[in-house]
């Protein structure tokens, strides 16, 4: 059986950022994104008894072992689940940036899970899709709902309680997200090893979960009054909190180049001067800058007139997960 899904990029605005476990991909904190239209990756699953093992072709080339090392082990997960005992051939198209900060992995697994999932047969619920997904990456976790959706850590060692839930759906809060480019480098560090790091070294670890579980509650107060001003700041804090810890650790590290501090430079200048918009970055040198919809345009004229600015994608508020016809 062979099936296809088209799942969205998202942007953490608490972020994930440290693994209690690293086989289950069980994090330390509670995260919270908005799932982004823009950027998405289409895969298509196909078991077949007649393949000695699992292929995998990532826009229109075959990976190298080390990639397809990480996708046999997570379709064996798959595989160990659903009692299916084939090899399978995995197609995937990226639409977004790879290894940039732009959230490839989120995608790239959302709809990997997805569309393994219905090539098996297996009719599960989005929970378990959630789960599913989360143990390829993290962050795929919340890439399974459209709109707000916040990942649960959970307590339990099994990871039976450590799942994506919607908290808003698409439409229900109309924000906009300028995401922007810098640089198409892929990045040095990845966010596996970039997390692990900064929990095994840096002394900052214990005061970012400190500060994550705060920032946390007031990005929800915020989402449930729609209070963008407080959405805002916290979400820029967390950003910079997170990016912290990376200081700390041993070797040290830092996604940021000094195009990424002249983005962000700028956007708390604008803001100063009446345009309200809010930094936040992930594990790369790109930014995304949250907006509400009547300073989208002004916020888009005045950064890029920024030279270090290599391309803008303005974002609205993406779906979910879909199956697509093959
Ligand atoms: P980013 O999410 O910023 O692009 P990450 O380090 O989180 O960077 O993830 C990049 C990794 O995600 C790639 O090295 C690859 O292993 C994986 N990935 C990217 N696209 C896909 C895809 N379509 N299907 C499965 N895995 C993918
Ligand atoms: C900074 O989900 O890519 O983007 O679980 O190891 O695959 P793995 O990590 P990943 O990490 C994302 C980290 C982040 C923050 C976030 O998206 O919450």
């Amino acid at each position: 059986m062979k099936a296809k899904a088209r799942a969205y990029t998202n942007i953490a605005l608490i972020k994930y950022w440290g693994k209690r476990d690293e086989l289950l991909f069980l994090p330390t904190n509670n995260s919270l994104s908005i799932t982004l239209d823009k950027f998405y990756t289409d895969t298509s699953v196909e078991f077949d008894a007649s393949l000695k093992q699992d292929q995998f072709i990532l826009d229109g080339q075959h990976v190298d072992s080390k990639e397809l090392k990480k996708i046999s082990a997570f379709l064996d997960k798959v595989r160990t689940s659903t009692g299916e005992v084939r090899f399978a051939r995995v197609d995937s198209v990226n639409h977004v940036p790879i290894a940039a900060g732009f959230a490839s992995s989120a995608s790239g697994y959302a709809a990997l899970a997805a569309a393994a999932m219905k090539a098996t047969g297996s009719n599960i619920s989005k929970r378990e899709l959630s789960q599913m997904a989360r143990q390829g990456s993290g962050s795929a976790s919340r890439s399974i709902y459209g709109g707000f959706v916040e990942w649960q850590m959970g307590v339990q060692p099994d990871g039976s309680d450590c799942y994506a839930v919607p908290l808003l759906p698409q439409d229900a809060w109309d924000l906009r997200v300028l995401s922007i480019e810098v640089t198409h480098e892929v990045k040095k560090v990845l966010s596996r090893e970039g997390m692990k790091r900064t929990v095994e070294t840096s002394p900052f670890f214990t005061g970012w979960l400190e500060a994550v579980a705060a920032d946390l509650i007031e990005a929800k107060q915020a989402i449930s009054t729609r209070d963008f001003t407080l959405l805002g700041e916290t979400l820029e804090r967390n950003a910079l909190r997170m990016h912290a810890t990376t200081l700390g650790a041993e070797p040290p590290f830092m996604y940021w180049q000094s195009s990424t501090v002249k983005v962000m430079e700028s956007v708390q200048a604008l803001r100063q001067e009446g345009l309200e918009a809010y930094f936040t970055i992930d594990a790369g040198p790109n930014v995304k800058v949250v907006c509400q919809p009547h300073d989208e345009q002004g916020l888009l004229n005045e950064l890029s007139k920024l030279d270090v600015v290599k391309h803008i994608y303005p974002c609205r508020i993406g779906p979910g997960i879909t199956y697509l016809d093959l």
